[in-house]
């Protein structure tokens, strides 16, 4: 897995250098553009197949969630195929996490696989969803659970392109980066813990850093355990939580990033429980949350137990009433926990939460 290139303003050229790099030489470059990035980084995109001397095709990406469907994907194949896609033709997914998702299971599969490329342009897709390999598309029976593992041949995360990001994506892409700090501890650590009140926002430079720090030790996990063995497990820190949050609020009240936050919360507290991390880290937490205008409460009311208790039993890691959780044992350090009793996590949830 190649480390994502990242920093502020490199968009034009490192995309053109990567672009020239290429062997063989791709025959034409199917841009799969999500709308909401077009405004920002589709002139920089022009210019730099330019310069590298290819020809581009463009192709709006679906939008939002709830397009991020089979059909969706089947429609985005055909336009790639009639925008007359062969074997050495080049994807480049330029967007969000939702547009990298779909662009690169439609080069997975596309003429039996395509080689592709991600232009991120939310801090969620800078820091995760565009590193890693994994794609894929919903199902009505769940998230992601179409789809295939697909390595993109480069990663350009250029975080001018933040400048137009909604301040509710950038909450989420924190919740992420919070994540990937922990896992990280050491210098990503501290960096994390000593960032003053708005420097992870727009322009920030400490912002800028934390970015390239998390996404380079993604693609350190990827390389390690592509196929998700236990050390790829760990990058569900707050996941299991996180997703039954997720499920119960709805995406407009709670963006998976923001729901991984409360779920790092509830992990913090279930791993204290259980004397396996400092009693107060969960205070801490909530103390860098307040900082960096992350959320320390659910939107609207608590689901109920019972509620809860199935949407983490629906868990792709669920067995037989049981979990597996990742707790956080300190910076650096987390562990995977099995055989956790879904009723122990419901009532950490209420704890933490309610
Ligand atoms: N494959 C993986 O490993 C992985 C990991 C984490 C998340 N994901 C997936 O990523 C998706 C979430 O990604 P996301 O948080 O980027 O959401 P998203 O892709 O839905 O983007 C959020 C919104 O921001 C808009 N947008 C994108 N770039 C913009 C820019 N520069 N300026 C203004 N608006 C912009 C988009 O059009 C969209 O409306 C989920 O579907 C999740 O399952 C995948
Ligand atoms: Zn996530």
């Amino acid at each position: 897995v190649r480390k994502p290139d990242c920093g502020q303003g490199i968009l034009r050229d490192t995309l053109a250098r990567r672009l020239r790099a290429l062997r063989p030489r791709p025959s034409r470059v199917l841009v799969v553009l999500d709308p909401g990035a077009a405004e920002v980084a589709s002139p920089r995109i022009h210019r730099a197949l330019a310069d590298a001397g290819l020809e581009g095709t463009f192709l709006r990406a679906p939008r939002g969630e709830a397009r991020k469907t089979l059909d969706e994907v089947g429609k985005l194949a055909s336009r790639m195929v009639r925008a007359g896609a062969d074997r050495r033709s080049f994807v480049l997914a330029v967007g969000g996490g939702v547009c990298s998702d779909m662009a690169g299971f439609a080069a997975a599969s596309t003429l039996r696989g395509l080689r592709w490329g991600a232009v991120a342009t939310t801090l969620l897709a800078m820091v995760d969803a565009a590193v890693g390999g994994k794609t894929a598309v919903n199902l009505p029976e769940g998230k992601n659970l179409f789809g295939a593992f697909h390595f993109p041949e480069f990663i350009v995360a250029d975080t001018a392109l933040l400048a137009t990001l909604p301040a509710r994506e950038w909450r989420a892409g924190r919740g992420e980066l919070v994540k990937t700090a922990m896992l990280a501890g050491g210098v990503m650590w501290r960096g994390l813990a000593a960032a003053p009140k708005g420097s992870l926002g727009r322009r920030g430079k400490v912002l800028t850093g934390l970015a390239r720090q998390a996404a380079i030790y993604k693609a350190g996990v990827v390389t390690r355990d592509p196929r998700e063995g236990d050390e790829r497990k760990l990058l569900n820190l707050g996941h299991t939580f996180g997703h039954a949050l997720e499920t119960a609020a709805g995406p407009r009240r709670l963006r998976h990033g923001e729901a991984v936050a409360l779920g790092i919360l509830c992990a913090l507290r279930a791993s204290a429980e259980h004397g396996m991390c400092a009693p107060d880290a969960e205070e801490e937490m909530r103390a860098l949350y307040q900082r960096h205008d992350l959320p320390t409460a659910m939107p609207g009311p608590l689901p109920s137990a019972a509620t809860l208790r199935r949407l983490m039993l629906r868990d792709k890691k669920a067995d037989d009433g049981r979990l597996e959780l990742v707790l956080p044992l300190a910076p650096g350090h987390a562990a995977l926990v099995q055989g956790v009793d879904a009723a122990e996590a419901v009532a950490v949830i209420r704890h933490t939460l309610g």
